[in-house]
């Protein structure tokens, strides 16, 4: 049947999300739906839930309600609501008893399922809960409405088998299962028919990746840098405790691999990492920075780092800001601990107050965006190759793109740039982004 009505999703959360939101919206463009802009106009709606923090849980809590005039004003206005949140029972239940105008649930393992519940919801007006526990095989071929024509998200593992202590995620995207190689390489090679120039490679643990028992993560790099016609690889997000030395190499062997590096350390305290369960130490990780450092000159290093963990001391946080100055990030993702229900470190009784996880995040939040400001500043001057992804957002004169150390820039430009990698010569490093000029065609 082909319906045809419109749709409308927003998306909490991270890359992994974003994706199926992907695949979501490609699977309802089969189905004949056309993609409305405004959500109050759209015939169905799709929440994709993110669980990592508690804000991610109010933020969409509230969205939720917002929608129950439109369901008042239209009775076939449809809610779907979908991701990690739905992955948790007690959510479930309060959908059920507090948001009575929500017409489908569904989880992480059942996403290819959309389609059929939601015809089966449309035609016979019921309400449908579906969720996996768990995931099954792995569905390939689904398709997907890419965000960016020239880059692409694939994702080559689903899951996580690490259980840090104060992360859901285990629990609302299940064990480690990946995608074979053969898969993810003519998913690559379809989508650069299709003139995508760069991929993300993502996974909860890319460097976990087992493809068929004898393509581990590397092997995989190595192979799709053989992929004709892809200029660029990227890769989401890999863990300190197993990113091996043939990795390391990769990055010297396969010009396509973007020299840059997100490289989570969570804390910068051995004893603090010890009870997230991270499995390395304060000198592991350094150690690790450094060998990457020396064999890959320049390569950008991002960060993930929870601030205010059970138990943190002001040493243990001193020992994050020490480390912060000595790795120098370009960039650093900041997070207050937020407690997730199921997880190990919920139950940890020395919870730190409030107040002291916002005025350490502060500090944190200072040192690490002098840094980054620091190390934009050393680009001016400099020539960075960018794939330019299009107008900016503000000005149809002004174009942005990203460097390979993943950098945001900006730079006067024309529409026949867009989709090209082109070199920009850095005219301005700001905290968050660099500024340039087209240097040559
Ligand atoms: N509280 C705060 N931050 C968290 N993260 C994961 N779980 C939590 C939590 N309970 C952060 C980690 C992870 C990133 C995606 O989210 O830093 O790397
Ligand atoms: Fe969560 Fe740790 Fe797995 Fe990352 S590695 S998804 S932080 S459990």
């Amino acid at each position: 049947m082909n319906w045809d009505r419109t749709y409308h999703i927003t998306t909490f959360g991270c890359q992994m999300n974003e994706h199926d939101s992907e695949t979501i919206a490609g699977m309802l463009s089969e189905m004949g739906f056309t993609e409305s802009l405004e959500r109050d106009r759209a015939d169905v709606v799709i929440i994709n839930t993110c669980s990592v923090r508690e804000n991610a849980d109010k933020r969409f809590f509230g969205t939720l309600g917002q929608l129950k005039h439109l369901k008042k004003e239209n009775p076939d206005f449809t809610v779907c609501v979908c991701g990690c949140m739905m992955q948790q029972q007690h959510i479930i239940d309060s959908i059920k008893t507090k948001y009575p105008w929500v017409d489908i649930i569904f989880g992480t393992h059942n996403i290819h399922q959309f389609p059929q519940l939601l015809s089966s919801v449309l035609t016979e007006k019921e309400k449908i809960v579906n969720v996996w526990e768990d995931g099954g095989e792995i569905v390939e071929g689904l398709p997907a409405k890419r965000l960016y024509k020239h880059k692409s998200f694939v994702n080559i593992m689903y899951g996580c088998n690490n259980f840090c202590t104060y992360c859901i995620v285990p629990y609302t995207r299940g064990r480690e299962r990946s995608r074979k190689p053969e898969d993810i390489l003519d998913e690559v090679k379809r989508l650069v028919a299709d003139g995508v120039r760069e991929v993300t490679l993502l996974g909860q643990n890319v460097n976990s990746y087992q493809g068929d028992g004898q393509t581990d993560f590397a092997d995989l790099i190595y192979r799709l840098n053989e992929v004709e016609g892809l200029e660029r690889i990227r890769f989401m997000t890999s863990h300190p405790k197993d990113l091996s030395d043939k990795l390391i190499q990769a990055y010297v062997d396969c010009g396509k691999l973007c020299d840059y590096i997100h490289l989570p350390v969570q804390s910068g305290s051995s004893r603090v990492l010890k009870r997230m369960n991270r499995r390395y130490t304060r000198e592991s990780y350094l150690q690790l920075i450094q060998k990457l450092k020396k064999a890959v000159p320049g390569i950008t290093i991002s960060t993930d780092i929870i601030v205010g963990f059970p138990g943190e001391t002001e040493e243990d946080f001193q020992e994050t800001l020490d480390l912060v100055r000595q790795v120098e990030y370009d960039s650093a993702f900041t997070f207050l601990y937020s407690i997730r229900k199921g997880t190990p470190a919920e139950k940890y009784e020395d919870q730190i107050p409030e107040n002291v996880k916002h005025q350490r995040f502060n500090r944190l939040v200072e040192l690490v965006n002098s840094i980054s400001a620091k190390k934009n500043a050393a680009y001016v001057g400099k020539i960075e190759k960018v794939l330019v992804e299009g107008p900016s957002k503000t000005s149809s004169q002004t174009y942005t793109g990203r460097t390979e150390g993943f950098k945001l820039i900006n730079f006067p430009a024309g529409p026949e740039l867009t989709g090209k990698l082109v070199d920009v010569e850095v005219t301005e490093g700001k905290t968050f982004s660099l500024e340039g000029r087209i240097a040559k065609l």
